[in-house]
Parts: structure tokens; sequence; C-alpha cells
């Protein structure tokens, strides 16, 4: 069995109990030391044999597989192995070569960075899609027609961008194109190694993000989220979800819960 894990954004509990598991029953771990910490491999019992990635073609990869076929194989993936993770051409070698196979989701950077800014990215009125995207950058040949940062920026929805730090003008310039929802005063925050020991948040906007972003000499394991929804609080609307004057499937309205402040169910 071939199990892709998803490692978490970085600090070695935000792996789920179900991939903690499989990486304390793996005979084989293949993992990128670029973008995991090796606090990760912790997890994992004595005499594994691990193969670093950061150097490895997908060829080199897929024969370690090959090599192991009987073996419990893990391929460790930072945050969730579904956002940018480079699994598709792995999953449908196992496929053709008909391996077993699974996933076991992690907690993406985006949510780690969420928890980071303390913010939640769907705000009532303010903000209801969160896109995850990136600068096309050097793998421009790969980005799909109309889906650039300055063609998602029309929305004004709240952005995650990752792998994008080492081009902050580019992004600033984007962020800010023709008919773009944000302004040079949308909020953004630029989150470096969320949940790493050196994590760092700097808040910002959009007008300041390449200082700021450039400021932070980071280029790598950057998230940058941008957004009227991370305005400070009240900006926005309260969710109808626990309002006592708005009814759903569990819970009735309360007509005097403006005054009790609670909600009664009527028959
Ligand atoms: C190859 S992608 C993998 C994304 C990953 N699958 C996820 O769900 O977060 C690597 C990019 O994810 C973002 N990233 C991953 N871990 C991060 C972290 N701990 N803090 C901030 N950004 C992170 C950065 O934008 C980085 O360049």
């Amino acid at each position: 069995m071939i199990s892709f894990v998803g490692a978490g954004p970085g600090a070695p509990d935000l792996i789920t109990l179900r991939g903690a598991a499989r990486l304390a029953a793996a005979d084989v771990v293949v993992w990128a030391s670029s973008l995991v910490p090796a606090a990760l491999l912790d997890h994992c019992r004595p005499g594994v044999r691990v193969h670093d990635s950061k150097t490895m073609t997908l060829e080199d990869v897929l024969a370690v597989y090959a090599a192991h076929a009987d073996d419990a194989v893990v391929r460790l993936h930072s945050g969730d192995p579904a956002v940018y993770g480079a699994i598709q051409e792995q999953i449908d070698w196992c496929v053709a070569a008909q391996r077993d196979f699974e996933i076991v989701p992690g907690v993406s950077s985006v949510a780690a960075a969420a928890a980071a800014v303390q913010r939640e990215l769907t705000i009532p009125g303010l903000a209801q899609s969160v896109v995850l995207t990136r600068l096309a950058g050097r793998t421009a040949a790969s980005m799909p027609a109309g889906e650039s940062v300055a063609a998602f920026a029309v929305h004004g929805a709240t952005m995650a961008v990752f792998l994008s730090a080492a081009r902050p003008g580019e992004l600033q310039a984007e962020l800010l194109g023709p008919a773009s929802g944000y302004g040079p005063d949308t909020p953004a925050v630029i989150v470096v190694r969320a949940s790493w020991p050196d994590e760092q948040v700097v808040t910002t906007t959009v007008g300041s993000l390449a200082r700021d972003l450039t400021a932070t000499g980071a280029t790598m394991t950057v998230l940058v989220l941008v957004g009227d929804a991370l305005r400070p609080p009240s900006a926005g609307a309260r969710s109808h979800l626990y309002d006592p004057m708005y009814s759903h499937t569990y819970r009735i309205r309360s007509i005097d819960a403006t005054t009790t402040g609670r909600a009664s169910r009527r028959a």
C-alpha cells in the first residue's frame, strides 16, 4: 500500500491521527525536506527507510515505489495533498501499475494561516468565497486562461495566494489590476511558515504588500491572504446560523430572542 499523507502545515501535532498512524507503521517514507519539517519524521519507527524527494524526479520517486511493492510506503506531502500536491501523476502511476493506494488528507496551509491570523475567511456580507490560487511564474504554461490572480481579483472574494512570495511586485500589481475588487487599503496578511516555530504574521494592505512581503525576506513557505474578510471585527454581519431570529432544520427562531437572548423551541 502506498499512502499519500498530508503532513499538515508544519507543526508535528497538526498531522491527522490517521496520518501519524501511517507514518508509525511505514517501512519506507518519501518526503520533501524543503517543504516538511524533519520533526514530522518523529512519528516514524526506528529503522524506517527515508528518501528525501527534494532532489528527486517523479521517475526517481516511482522507482522507490516499484522497489517496495510489498512494503508500507508513505509519501508525505505538505499541507493537504489535494492542493498543489503533485499527487495526480503518482495516482495515475498507481492505477496503471495496479498498486493499492490511499490518500490521507491533511491540514492545508490556508487553514493554518487563517488560524495564525485568528480570522474566519468567510464573513457574511463581505466574502462568501475563498479563491486558492497562485501567480503563474515559471509555470506559466500550466496556468489555464482566465485563472490569473488579476482575473480572480475582479470578484473581490477572499484570496489565498500560494507559491508567489518570490514575486512581490507582480503579485501586488495583479491584485490591483483593472476592475479589481480590491483597493490599496484592502487588508492583506502575509503568513510565513504557519505553525512552524519561526512563524511570522505580517498584517498589511494590498497597497503595501510588495514592500512588506519583500521586508520579510521570505520567498518560500509563504501564504498571502487578501480581502475584506480580514478587516477588523464588526466590519461584517453576524452569521445567520446562530442568529436567534433565524430558523433552520434544527432550530426554530425565537420571537422573544431579542429580549431574552435565548432561543426557545416552538411546537
Ligand atoms: C507545493 S505547495 C503545497 C501546498 C500544500 N499542499 C497545502 O495544502 O498547504 C507549497 C506552498 O504552500 C504554501 N505553504 C505550505 N506550507 C505553508 C506554511 N506552513 N505556511 C505558509 N505557507 C505554506 C506556500 O505558499 C508554499 O509555497
